[in-house]
């Protein structure tokens, strides 16, 4: 792809120039697929001079600080360390039920966290004059003119919202680019498929998915079906033609039965919608075999899940995520 090869290439230039030859250059990801994409190409440009940070909020997905480590570090060569602060969001999070009290615990945390980083960072090499931030074109276009009906009901924290406070010098690499233009431009990076075509995962992450308290039993419930329910939307062909697709821990219990016994566990419901841009959204008309292969997987394998509901809400009226 000639296109994002020059793209790439001058972009590249570009940030040399800017940076100079001894400056260095931070930023957040979550191992989404813009946040991947602006850190290989700022590797590219800089090498070791960029410093990618990923914070563990123990509410990501399963394995997945593992897995973006992996895949970012080792496959791609970036300058990544990973923050586990796990304990810190979970032990702020105790007892918290409220939807934007949990984002706005999550949002505060998350940049206190990554300033206490960005120091380090300063203390060992230095200087850090600028952040990357990887902003996409509708990004820039939404914050001038238009704000989503979400953005109003729910304030959203994403990686990228760092505060100005922080005095850097922004590189953003995609702000020309609209969201199928970055996925270009990463397989022409060679980035791995499975990277470049993931769901995009909101910031306060499993913590908006768990209804109710998120304690750390909770949310281990949540990652082993949602892993479960990913895997089987890979096997059955259904991944890709999906815009989103999560699994959300409901506050209730059901009862059940297991072998002779009765089992009084956690009802969980799946999401998976067809949309184009997030702001409205189709439930996704996955196929009955598929669902079920779902529900006998996660009820069998998962304890503490015991009924499975498939969410057949469209947005609007409904959201996107439950809280
Ligand atoms: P809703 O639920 O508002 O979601 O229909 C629209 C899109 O936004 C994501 N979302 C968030 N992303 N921080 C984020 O970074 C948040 O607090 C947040 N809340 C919702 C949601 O996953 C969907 O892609």
């Amino acid at each position: 792809d000639w296109v994002m090869t020059d793209y790439a290439n001058e972009f590249i230039e570009e940030v040399r120039a800017k940076v100079g030859p001894t400056g260095h250059v931070i930023g957040a990801v979550s191992g989404g697929v813009d946040s991947t994409v602006a850190a290989v190409l700022m590797t590219k440009a800089i090498g070791d001079r960029f410093h990618a940070v990923l914070v563990d909020n123990g509410c990501l997905r399963k394995d997945e600080a593992t897995n973006v480590l992996k895949r970012m570090r080792g496959d791609c060569g970036v300058n990544l360390r990973c923050v586990d602060a796990k304990d810190r969001f979970l032990g702020l999070l105790k007892g918290v039920t409220d939807p934007e009290k949990k984002r706005k615990i999550i949002g505060g945390t998350f940049i206190d966290i990554f300033q206490e980083e960005s120091a380090k960072i300063v203390e060992e090499c230095g200087k850090c004059d600028f952040l990357l931030q990887g902003t996409l074109y509708p990004d820039v276009i939404e914050s001038i003119s238009y704000k989503g009906p979400s953005a109003t009901i729910k304030t959203h924290h994403n990686v990228g919202g760092l505060p100005a406070t922080m005095k850097l010098k922004l590189i953003e690499p995609l702000r020309e680019l609209f969201k199928d233009e970055v996925r270009e431009l990463g397989i022409a990076l060679g980035i791995d498929e499975a990277s470049v075509w993931r769901h995009p995962f909101p910031g306060p992450g499993l913590a908006i998915r768990i209804l109710g308290e998120v304690t750390p039993e909770r949310v281990a419930i949540l990652q082993e079906a949602d892993a479960i329910m990913i895997e089987e939307l890979y096997s059955s062909g259904h991944y890709r033609a999906i815009g989103q697709a999560f699994v959300v821990l409901l506050p209730v219990k059901s009862v059940g039965v297991m072998g002779d016994g009765r089992t009084y566990e956690n009802v969980a419901c799946v999401r998976c919608v067809e949309t184009t841009d997030y702001m409205t959204a189709d439930f996704y008309h996955l196929p009955f075999e598929v669902m079920g292969n779902m529900s006998s997987r996660i009820i069998n394998e998962v304890r503490g899940i015991n009924r499975l509901c498939y969410d057949i809400s469209s947005k609007p009226p409904a959201t996107i995520e439950w809280e």
